[in-house]
């Protein structure tokens, strides 16, 4: 049996996944709200195909508890944030997740740590918990690290066909992990140690928020000369060595944001170029709020009140809003005790922000510079709406003519 602990945006879709593909699968989340819900019949968030493999999984048998319960494998799926102040990986969910896992184990059980961590997290974390509590690490349970990589809007098509990592100290139950995994996994699975499995999560990510803070770097240098940074962009990589990835209005959610600075925290007199990269990133929305202000001269506009932002979420077609640019873009404003800017998100029915409002029309009437943060396809679909209004178009999806570039 599998034993999924914590059923949020990953552990939710890997427990379901497990359970269509005929393994005995319970959920376990300390959330009793969360373990209600998916009690009453209800998936927790939107992500196409998951009200579908949640109805499958249902039919098969998977069942979610706010209890751990005995299983031959457990996958940990818990938060693991970053601390503000060192930017060291803050495992104290794991941690205790697997103290009360050690509660309930049988001899032999594996557990498989999902959840991002930095590199020798497990070595420095959790074997010496396993000690503590009795346990010969890789002998009585054992550790593994199949870290996730999925992304929000396309997390089942890609917990099927992404390519694995499966970090175990004993290759025998690596290889074991590759079997179950193998169930759903059409990619390919790679079997390695603990600790290369945790440094390569934590390096993809950081490889992609450097990419990002180049082509950040590059909008602001041809802002400064007047150039169309895309253009610029597209040409390079027509090169066969060249891909640059796009700039935009910020980086957020879970991974970009976040998995870097573990690197930053642990190598602070190293990782010189991730620390220049995550400050380019954090500045972006400053970045945009002073393209804004600009924008207003240029164009007469004195009125922030009229001012909106079209998109609360990190990324476009999701509903996640963590670590999203537009809260940290209000949140500037708001500590330069500014007035608040409209925003308006159609993934966000809940009121978030001061001056939110639900629906596109009435949004676009209350404002007239509209500065498009997320490129949902609902307002590349009602680019004839923007017409008339003047445009900051922060991801170069606005091909009218009224319409300003990063
Ligand atoms: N969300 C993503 O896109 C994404 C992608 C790749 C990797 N990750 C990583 O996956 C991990 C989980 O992230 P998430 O986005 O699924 O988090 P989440 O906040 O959506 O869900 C985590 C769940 O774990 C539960 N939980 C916390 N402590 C628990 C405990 N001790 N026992 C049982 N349940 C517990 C919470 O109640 C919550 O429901 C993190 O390390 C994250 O960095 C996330």
């Amino acid at each position: 049996m599998i034993n999924v602990i914590g059923l949020g945006y990953i552990g939710l879709p890997t427990a379901l996944a497990f359970a269509t593909s005929g393994q005995d699968v319970v959920g376990s989340d300390c959330n009793p709200e969360v373990v209600a819900q998916l009690r009453s019949g209800k998936a927790r968030f939107n992500e196409p195909g998951l009200n579908e493999l949640y109805a499958a999984a249902l039919e098969q048998g998977v069942r979610f508890s706010d209890h751990y319960e005995r299983a031959d494998v457990y996958i940990v799926a818990v938060p693991t944030p970053y601390d503000k102040f060192t930017n060291k990986v803050d495992a104290t969910q794991v941690v205790k997740a697997i103290d009360a896992i050690l509660a309930v184990a049988p001899q032999g059980a594996i557990i498989v740590v999902e959840s991002t961590l930095s590199p020798g997290a497990i070595r420095k974390s959790v074997r010496p918990l396993l000690l503590q509590r009795g346990f010969k690490p890789d002998e009585d349970v054992y550790l593994a690290h199949a870290p996730e990589r999925i992304i929000p809007g396309a997390m089942l098509r890609e917990l099927r066909k992404n390519n694995r990592i499966i970090g175990c100290d004993v290759p025998e139950i690596g290889e074991k992990l590759k079997t179950l995994y193998s169930a759903f996994c059409e990619g390919e699975i790679v079997v390695t140690d603990v600790q290369t499995a945790e440094m390569c999560k934590v390096v993809e990510n950081t490889f992609r928020a450097v990419n990002i803070a180049f082509a950040n770097e590059l909008a602001r240098i041809c802002r400064y000369e007047d150039m169309n940074v895309y253009e610029v962009i597209r040409i390079c990589n027509m090169h066969p060595r060249v891909n640059i990835l796009q700039p935009g209005p910020g980086v957020g959610g879970h991974c970009i944001s976040v998995d870097p600075r573990f690197l930053i925290g642990d190598y602070p007199s190293i990782a010189k170029v991730v620390a220049a990269a995550m400050e380019t990133n954090d500045s972006a929305p400053d970045f945009v709020l002073e393209r804004i202000r600009e924008i207003m001269r240029v164009e007469g506009l004195v009125d922030t009140s009229r001012v909106g932002l079209y998109g609360l979420t990190y990324k476009e077609n999701v509903d996640d809003v963590r670590e999203s640019p537009t809260l940290q873009l209000l949140e500037l404003q708001r500590r330069r005790l500014a007035q608040p800017l409209n925003a308006y998100d159609p993934y966000v029915t809940r009121d978030l922000v001061e001056r939110q409002f639900h629906d596109l029309d009435a949004f676009l009437d209350a404002n007239d510079l509209v500065v498009i943060m997320v490129k949902h396809q609902e307002i590349i679909d009602a680019m004839d709406k923007l017409k008339g209004k003047i445009i900051l178009d922060c991801h170069n999806v606005c091909n009218l003519p009224n319409a300003y570039r990063l």
